[in-house]
């Protein structure tokens, strides 16, 4: 099973109610761009997690908690418990930022007892782990991982209910972004310690987030590593263009492309062929017929013809890609013709074709155009 991305934003101790409006609206226009594909969650301050967990309800965004309780409720002042946040409505929360930990003195002992508490509750965590400039320099970026890893595998019981980020401290807030191999490379490490600590199931199935001056533009590249499930994102989690940041972790869709088989001696002759292609030519009218265009698509496989009918030109652009639904094929006058007729559907696609490959063009040989 692939992993799905998993985008969290750290709002930190920013903004006002005002701003959380504004900020809301924008998480809600880009939410079409990842519904359903990458998980998302954002932390705003305390106070503001009920506004804004109602604001992007209509949203797939979720809504979590900065910190929490390494107790349960009772006479902890300031404190919020695990229990507590299952009890208002709050699912994730982060533990072991290191501005927590750097800051407000939180031990790896402490993020252990707090990931108790989430588990017992039933809270899923974002587990915040990552090594000081003067830790990355002296070589020691994975045994400082995996000491805050071996501190908490003993309160894990469902992993399902946690997110690793590893966040390198030189790189939150700084503007000096890890590059994609540096993250891959200690990715790669905190996923095998996970493996010999607890299991390669688990290993192979946790998320782990990169986080350190992520943005939308520098977040692509990133994300094509193999073991880099997400993002948590500070900053550029106040900015509108955050969703771009979750709309790029969705993960590419490989293309149900028409395949072309030869099969000598078999007439070409089906109905409810399927095919995803992209449009080369501009549609030229069929010879001796009123209403009938002819418009070429293709992938990187072949390109073929394609007969539609006049009023359904309107999606072939040139360079748009088409997803041709319940296309009828059929043999006229010793050429291919998929014929998109009032039953079928020609539609613009969201997948696209990357490239079409003109040389080879099956519209003129006896092939059998199948649908898988
Ligand atoms: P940043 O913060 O994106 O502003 O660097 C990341 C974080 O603290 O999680």
């Amino acid at each position: 099973m692939p992993r799905k991305p998993f985008v969290g934003g750290n709002w930190k101790s920013n903004g006002t109610i005002e701003s959380a409006k504004t900020l809301c609206a924008s998480l809600n226009s880009g939410a079409a761009a990842y519904r359903n594909k990458v998980e998302a969650v954002v932390c705003p301050i305390t106070p503001q997690i009920s506004l804004v967990n109602k604001l992007v309800r209509k949203s797939p965004m979720k809504v979590g908690a900065q910190n929490v309780s390494a107790s349960k409720e009772g006479a902890f002042t300031g404190e919020v418990s695990a229990g507590q946040l299952k009890d208002s409505g709050i699912q994730w929360t982060l533990i072991g930022h290191s501005e927590r930990r750097t800051k407000y003195g939180e031990t790896d002992e402490v993020t252990a007892q707090k990931i108790e508490q989430c588990q017992e509750a039933g809270v899923s965590v974002i587990f915040c782990i990552g090594e000081l400039l003067e830790e990355r320099e002296a070589g020691k970026t994975d045994d400082v991982n995996k000491r805050m890893m071996d501190a908490v595998y003993g309160k894990i019981k469902d992993w399902k209910k946690v997110v690793v980020a590893y966040e390198p401290v030189w790189a939150i807030g700084t503007g000096k972004v890890a590059t994609p191999e540096q993250a891959q490379d200690a990715h790669a490490a905190i996923r095998k310690m996970i493996s010999s600590a607890v299991s390669e199931e688990v290993a192979d199935a946790v998320r782990i987030l990169y986080g350190g001056s992520v943005t939308p533009e520098n977040c692509k590249d990133l994300i094509d590593k193999p073991d880099i499930d997400g993002f948590l994102v500070g900053g550029a989690s106040l900015k509108p263009t955050f969703t771009d940041i979750i709309a790029a972790c969705v993960p590419a869709i490989p293309l149900k492309k028409p395949k072309f088989m030869k099969v000598d001696g078999v007439e070409p002759a089906a109905r409810g062929v399927n095919f995803f292609g992209k449009v080369v030519k501009a549609p030229t009218k069929v010879e001796g017929s009123e209403d009938l265009m002819e418009v070429v698509v293709g992938d990187d496989t072949a390109i073929v013809t394609l007969s539609v009918r006049g009023d359904r030109v309107k999606v072939c652009e040139v360079g748009k890609t088409v997803r041709v639904q319940n296309a009828h094929v059929s043999m006229i006058k010793g050429f291919i013709r998929v014929a998109v007729d009032k039953w079928s559907a020609l539609k613009p696609a969201e997948e696209e074709v990357a490239s079409v490959n003109e040389k080879k063009d099956m519209s003129g040989v006896e092939y059998e155009l199948t649908n898988n």
